[in-house]
């Protein structure tokens, strides 16, 4: 099954709204709804009674109009008896600031009040829900990601940090407390990162958000555990969310659930290439699962441009769904069913919205149900293949969001979502890997081991969600899957990774490594001896200074392309000099470079480029590297996407274009045949399956 539905809210209404709701949900073929994610007042409206009549009666409705339910735990925002009642559960800000209740989110996850309360509303659900026949998945928490400074959370750190460092002299090492009379003698000296004076300790702010990330998946194991030992046949997930807010580190989240899902929430004018973004990064997270995850949410008809909300244009939610679809996800899941008449969020999008049925975006809706049971036996279990891989890492971004930089506008995810718009713009199907991952040198070096490393779910299968079919193809395979592998901002990476990524070369794969990666080991000491330390052998350089350009300030290169945002004194060693600074004081100096590497090749890409540049030159390497884009002469604005035996032509363009085929096939949505060629109407979908 594909699964089409969103967060329902029943709660927000009067009763008889929910006939209503199943009626239109069965019209539009809803089939999964994400339920209670916000109840815990509803459910437990005072310490220790509880309140479950209504959801029964929800349960029952929507399992006699055959929908399935993802269960939520409503932990994500206590009611307000609890913060009264717990006042040390508040979390508290860098500033010092207790938070209180009135919003959502406001816990500390380290508060021991907070995960009894918890655990006790995740069991009384449990014992309730556990066994009803309209559960398909338990939906823990929403989008973790909270972060508190309190003096329980400051107890919490300095255990994990104990079980980390082991000494106080090894922590003092990793912190590099020589650095303004930072040395710690005793373990109650050591904070969380609070205000301080001037800049903080980076290597303490990095361990404190790798602590959080750790904290709240402790949060979410208890509780997954609790809930598979009523039911273990009922797969477990939460919602993964992307931001730079988040204090999870994903990749190593991902092999404790049992499906990856996703809220993706595209927030720039230029949606499309975020959409393929925010897919390409799921799938990644999920190659432990076969690279099959499921987008949870995601705003049905409005695109959040800065400072104003964008109506979607007709066709604009169809065609993002599908891209979704297309790149791995088990279907097409909204925040929200029903638009709200009030709460913090009522203007929000949904698929009923406050017009009614009667409306655009409920029109789309049913023909997109329609559109996904025809696909349902083409999509389920097949894997998206990519020869092209990007480097993401969590703890590299949170490494360089910190002060005291080379420059302030450094922005990990804009250099990341670059490489990948660049890729996805030129048709290469792109995956993610994870060299911040443990173990990541030696799954690389094993191949086939999956670079995420969950293994298999570990439910006890059971259910129609996590029984997905073949599983694992080229996502999951190991590095040696991939013919090129690029990596920018990569900036902290262990001496493990790094040779997982020389023997990718030495093997005979592509490294592409911009600047700013292999600078620091994981804790974020310098690799010293010249830029970028780790990388030094495989890419035949060294730089020997850095030279950030001002804003507006760009560098002349030989080839004519201009570089912006940085450039280097780059000297080689044994790579040959593909393009030299033109300009400044490099004139002459090597700017790209590529060093034959055992059987392989290493390309470094010393200045910032823009958009045409890289195009330019990421084309240049994968002629040489023989990567070929999924389907060749489309037609400008036209986006092919390859998920098992079907290709999704999407039209991102006002005009249609018209795609030459690779030979004879079925539009997979209506059954009719399809060949030579296929006219996508602008702003459309065709998917065509070959025969
Ligand atoms: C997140 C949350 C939802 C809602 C949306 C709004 O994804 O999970 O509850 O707040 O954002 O974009």
């Amino acid at each position: 099954m594909l699964f089409f539905g969103g967060d329902y809210n029943p709660e927000q209404w009067p009763e008889e709204v929910w006939d209503e709701d199943v009626a239109l949900m069965r019209q539009a073929g809803v089939n999964l709804v994400s339920l209670g994610v916000f109840a815990w007042s509803h459910l437990e409206p005072e310490e220790g009674r509880f309140e479950f009549g209504w959801l029964d009666r929800v349960m029952d409705r929507l399992h006699d109009g055959g929908i399935k339910v993802a269960l939520a735990t409503p932990t994500a925002s206590p009611p307000p008896w609890f913060t009264l009642a717990h006042p040390d559960g508040l979390p508290v800000t860098a500033d010092g600031v207790r938070l209180t209740h009135g919003s959502r989110d406001t816990y500390c996850v380290s508060s021991p009040a907070y995960r009894a309360a918890a655990r006790n509303i995740a069991a009384e659900l449990a014992g309730r829900y556990g066994q009803h026949p309209a559960l398909a998945v338990w939906h823990v928490h929403n989008e973790y990601g909270t972060d508190c400074r309190c003096d329980l959370t400051a107890s919490a750190f300095r255990s994990w940090l104990a079980k980390k460092h082991g000494d106080l002299d090894a922590l003092n090492e990793s912190w590099t407390t020589a650095f303004w009379s930072q040395r710690y003698s005793d373990w109650a000296q050591i904070m969380p990162p609070r205000a301080t004076q001037y800049l903080p300790n980076p290597a303490q702010v990095l361990d404190f958000r790798r602590f959080l990330s750790d904290e709240l998946l402790g949060a979410f194991v208890e509780q997954r555990d609790l809930l598979r030992a009523v039911n273990p046949g009922v797969p477990i997930t939460t919602n993964f969310v992307q931001g730079g807010w988040v204090s999870v580190d994903h990749a190593r989240w991902a092999s404790e659930v049992d499906i990856v899902a996703v809220d993706h929430y595209p927030a720039g004018v230029d949606g499309e290439s975020e959409t393929a973004f925010g897919g390409d990064l799921a799938r990644g997270w999920a190659a432990g699962q076969g690279g099959e995850w499921l987008l949870m949410e995601t705003a049905p008809n409005l695109i959040y441009t800065p400072g104003r909300m964008h109506a979607k244009e007709p066709g604009r939610l169809t065609r993002h769904s599908l891209n979704y679809l297309a790149r791995g996800s088990r279907g097409a899941m909204y925040f929200q069913w029903r638009q709200p008449r009030g709460g913090a969020e009522l203007f929000h999008s949904a698929l009923v919205p406050h017009a009614g049925p009667d409306s655009p975006v409920f029109r789309e809706a049913i023909g997109l149900g329609r559109t996904l049971a025809a696909l349902t036996p083409h999509v389920v279990g097949e894997t998206v293949p990519a020869q092209v891989a990007v480097g993401w890492d969590a703890p590299s971004w949170w490494a360089l969001q910190g002060g005291g930089l080379p420059a302030a506008d450094i922005d990990y995810l804009a250099a990341v979502r670059q490489v990948h718009r660049v890729l996805y713009e030129s048709g290469f199907a792109t995956d993610f890997v994870f060299p911040g991952l443990d173990g990541f040198g030696e799954r690389a070096a094993a191949g086939g081991a999956g670079l995420v490393g969950a293994g298999t779910l570990s439910t006890g299968g059971g259910t129609e969600l996590v029984d997905s079919g073949s599983g694992a193809g080229a996502v999951g395979a190991g590095l040696g899957a991939y013919k090129i592998v690029v990596l920018s901002h990569l900036f902290l990476i262990s001496d493990a990774s790094a040779a997982a990524l020389r023997d990718f070369v030495a093997g005979g794969g592509c490294l592409v490594v911009g600047h700013l990666s292999g600078i620091a080991d994981p804790a974020g000491r310098i690799r010293l001896g010249g830029y970028p330390g780790a990388f030094r052998e495989v890419l035949g350089v060294r730089v020997v200074e850095w030279r950030p350009l001002g804003v507006g300030v760009t560098i002349a290169l030989d080839n004519g392309e201009q570089g912006i945002r940085w450039s280097e004194r780059v000297e080689t060693a044994g790579a040959e000099t593909v393009v030299r600074y033109a300009g400044d004081v490099l004139a002459g100096a090597p700017a790209v470079t590529r060093n034959r590497f055992g059987a392989g090749t290493a390309w470094y890409v010393s200045p910032g480029l823009g958009d045409d540049a890289l195009r330019r030159l990421l084309g240049q390497v994968a002629v040489e590297a023989g990567v070929t884009p999924v389907l060749a002469g489309l037609p400008p604005g036209v986006e092919a996407v390859r998920r098992g035996e079907l290709v999704f032509l999407f039209n991102h363009g006002d005009g249609p274009g018209t795609v030459p085929l690779p030979g004879a096939g079925t539009n997979a949505a209506t059954g009719r045949a399809v060949s030579g060629s296929v006219t996508v109407p602008g702003g459309g979908v065709v998917v065509w399956r070959g025969a």
